[in-house]
């Protein structure tokens, strides 16, 4: 962590007014979900005080279930055991589904923009509920039963958030893929889950582009044995497709012999939902768990309360269902409330950067949420896009993933939301399942560039990371911790429990770690720094830098090699690479050296996908490293970064010579100067 930048923050943040809810946010919607601040607190004190009472009261409220449970909270951050609602039973395909395919069965629930304009979809609840049921009765006859992990490795079409639902309706145990994920990363999910069942499809479109969906499971499967079976919806129709024989299916001819209705299986609200893989600091990326009930109703409050999501508004999530955002808010969230979702397969700049605005004017969108990335893409294209479409129908803008500059901040009040709209910089992680710190409409004043409040039961604390003392009162900073479940967190790590005690609840005893530095201004509100451990934020998309660097070492010129994330204007965090070769004369010459970074490159985009390949390789001869051999990575972001001046003590290294090369070779080779 900067400190000296947090410092900046949390002062800078002493000027800021906090800014109410607009009065044209209730001209559009004047149903109330709350009141005002002092309503946020004192439900915040009850959720911190008597969680029992108040998400006893909550479970009732927002969701739908086969039995009452027993207990509302069980278990300690201490003991690493976590329960919520023991005793419940509810199907989360019937809160997202059925609930509203019964009582408005005509209601639009899903919206699907395509990547190409003219291609637009409508599925109303009661056309949801069939064509879900016609693909769980598929899975069913595959053998496909309650706690069985299902991979999914689709892009954002209807068909994603039907397999979601058609597993969850099972009681089967999603694992979604991210659709930019390719071969090493599929492989490693589908094998870590136990995957026996795959959902895909022949081809993707995006950006004007094909993608090679199938061809590149084809390959990751290659290496996954103990897959049986595999659907493929026909996106593209392509004849060429390679289908293996007796194991893959086409998803159109199968569903074919279904019924339009097979009932829910009841689940324990303590079974898992989903697994959805993050990475981490160390290690392969992490199975991260969530579970039916606890997972459901964070999502379904969070929805509500956050972004005062009604059940006659249309959302739309900018984000993909390969990632938390894409579970919480394209998915559940939104059709737990029976509201609509518009699931958007393209990007924000095909055919031009006006796609956005056209989808939220075409579809009279209310909620429109995306990450801080697409933002500052879209302000740097001017406004001439934006000012062609109506957007008056907008009342929340969300924001996520990274930290939101306010200057950014700024603009989307003004330029995207006319000064009319709620402004939520939403902060949260896969693991926590839906929002932890975040201005909830109507009540919590916002500030540009600060997270705000902790949402309701997330018992939100500042720790001094040397010390590991908590820091009382406001005006401090540290790292962010959570003193208490809540009940849309993890659970486990899949099949690896002590990897979810690791990570998170032995680096403090008895609180949550959540890997981020933060400050808590003199209002108390947060202001999210950024990750204190070796992850990398690209673009909203999560990294492991470890994860990156055993795929370059897997390159037979590399000897070693160290990856770090450095500031990037448009990307958030940008990875660099700085690599050793085995034989440095490789790279002697310009053209050799253009091809090796080429050849890297590469490595990276196939192993895991095009959004991991570094920016920059830098080639050196030695990576700085302390006397036990562990890289010094905080030395290679400093230089990288143009700071040499601040790397520190570096009384703990080896070979302290190493630094004038780096110097060196990051000018020569990056044109950073120090
Ligand atoms: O570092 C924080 C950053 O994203 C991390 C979580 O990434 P992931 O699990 O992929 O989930 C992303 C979508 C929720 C966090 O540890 N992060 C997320 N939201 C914010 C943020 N950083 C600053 N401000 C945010 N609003």
């Amino acid at each position: 962590m900067d400190e000296q930048k947090l410092h900046q923050i949390v002062h800078e943040a002493d000027n800021v007014v906090p800014r109410p809810t607009p009065k044209e946010f209730y001209e559009k919607q004047p149903r109330k979900s709350l009141q005002n601040l002092d309503d946020y607190k004192r439900m915040y004190k009850e959720s911190i005080e008597q969680p029992e009472k108040f998400f006893g009261e909550m479970a009732h409220r927002f969701l739908s279930w086969d039995r009452d449970f027993d207990h509302v909270k069980w278990g300690s951050l201490k003991e690493g055991v976590i329960s919520w609602f023991l005793g419940g039973k509810l199907n989360a395909c019937y809160n997202c589904v059925d609930r509203f395919a019964l009582s408005t069965p005509d209601k639009t629930a899903v919206i699907f923009e395509a990547d190409d304009e003219g291609e637009c979809r409508k599925l109303s609840y009661q056309q949801l509920l069939f064509e879900v049921c016609k693909l769980a009765g598929v899975l069913r006859s595959w053998g496909v039963k309650k706690g069985d992990r299902v991979a999914i490795y689709l892009p954002m079409t209807p068909e994603a958030v039907i397999a979601m639902l058609a597993c969850a309706r099972l009681g089967a145990v999603h694992s979604c893929i991210f659709a930019g994920f390719s071969t090493g990363a599929i492989r490693e999910r589908i094998f870590d889950a136990d995957a026996k069942v795959v959902l895909t499809c022949d081809e993707g479109k995006r950006g004007g582009r094909i993608t090679h969906t199938k061809e590149l499971l084809n390959k990751a499967l290659e290496n996954c044995p103990d897959v049986e079976k595999v659907l493929v919806y026909k996106r593209t129709g392509n004849p060429e497709i390679e289908m293996v024989e007796g194991r893959d299916y086409f998803w159109q001819d199968e569903v074919r012999e279904y019924p339009g209705y097979i009932p829910p299986v009841s689940m324990d609200a303590e079974d898992p939902l989903f697994i959805l893989y993050t990475s981490g600091s160390t290690g392969t990326p992490k199975g991260v768990v969530h579970c039916t009930g606890g997972y459901l109703l964070g999502a379904a409050m969070t929805t509500r309360y956050v972004f005062d999501v009604q059940p006659e508004d249309i959302l739309f999530t900018a984000g993909d269902v390969g990632w938390i955002t894409g579970h919480t808010y394209s998915v559940y969230g939104p059709l737990a409330l029976g509201a609509a979702t518009i699931i958007f397969e393209g990007t924000p700049a095909y055919p031009n950067m006006g796609r956005f605005w056209k989808i939220i004017e075409k579809n009279k969108a209310t909620h429109f949420y995306v990450a801080p990335t697409a933002l500052r893409m879209l302000k740097k294209s001017g406004e001439a896009e934006i000012s062609k479409y109506d957007l008056s129908t907008l009342r929340t803008l969300g924001s996520v993933g990274e930290p939101i500059a306010p200057q950014i901040w700024e603009w989307y009040d003004e330029k995207i939301g006319h000064h009319c709209c709620h402004v939520a910089d939403t902060y949260w992680q896969t693991e926590s399942g839906s929002h932890l710190i975040a201005p909830l409409a109507g009540a919590v004043p916002t500030k540009p560039g600060a997270a705000t409040l902790p949402f309701f039961g997330v018992d939100a604390v500042i720790i001094d990371p040397t010390s590991g003392k908590i820091q009382e009162g406001n005006d401090v900073e540290g790292v962010l911790a959570v003193r208490s479940s809540w009940p849309s967190m993890a659970r486990t790590v899949y099949h690896c429990h002590q990897r979810f005690l690791n990570a998170y609840l032995r680096p403090y005893p008895g609180y949550y770690f959540t890997g981020d530095g933060a400050g808590r201004d003199h209002d108390g509100y947060y202001w999210i720094k950024g990750r204190v451990d070796d992850v990398v934020n690209v673009s909203g998309h999560r990294l492991s830098t470890s994860e990156i660097e055993s795929v370059l070492l897997a390159n037979k010129k590399v000897s070693e090699d160290a990856v770090v994330g450095i500031s990037d204007d448009l990307t958030g965090q940008a990875v660099i690479a700085a690599v050793q070769l085995k034989d440095p004369h490789i790279a002697d010459d310009e053209d050799s050296l253009l091809a090796l970074r080429k050849e890297l490159r590469m490595t990276v985009r196939k192993s895991i996908g095009p959004f991991a390949a570094p920016k920059s390789i830098i080639i050196v001869h030695d990576l700085p490293k302390t006397r036990s051999g562990k890289i010094m990575r905080r030395i290679i972001r400093k230089v990288c970064s143009g700071e040499a001046n601040g790397i520190g003590d570096t009384s703990t290294m080896i070979n302290p010579e190493v630094v004038d090369h780096l110097i060196k070779a990051v000018e020569q080779q990056f044109g950073v100067k120090n």
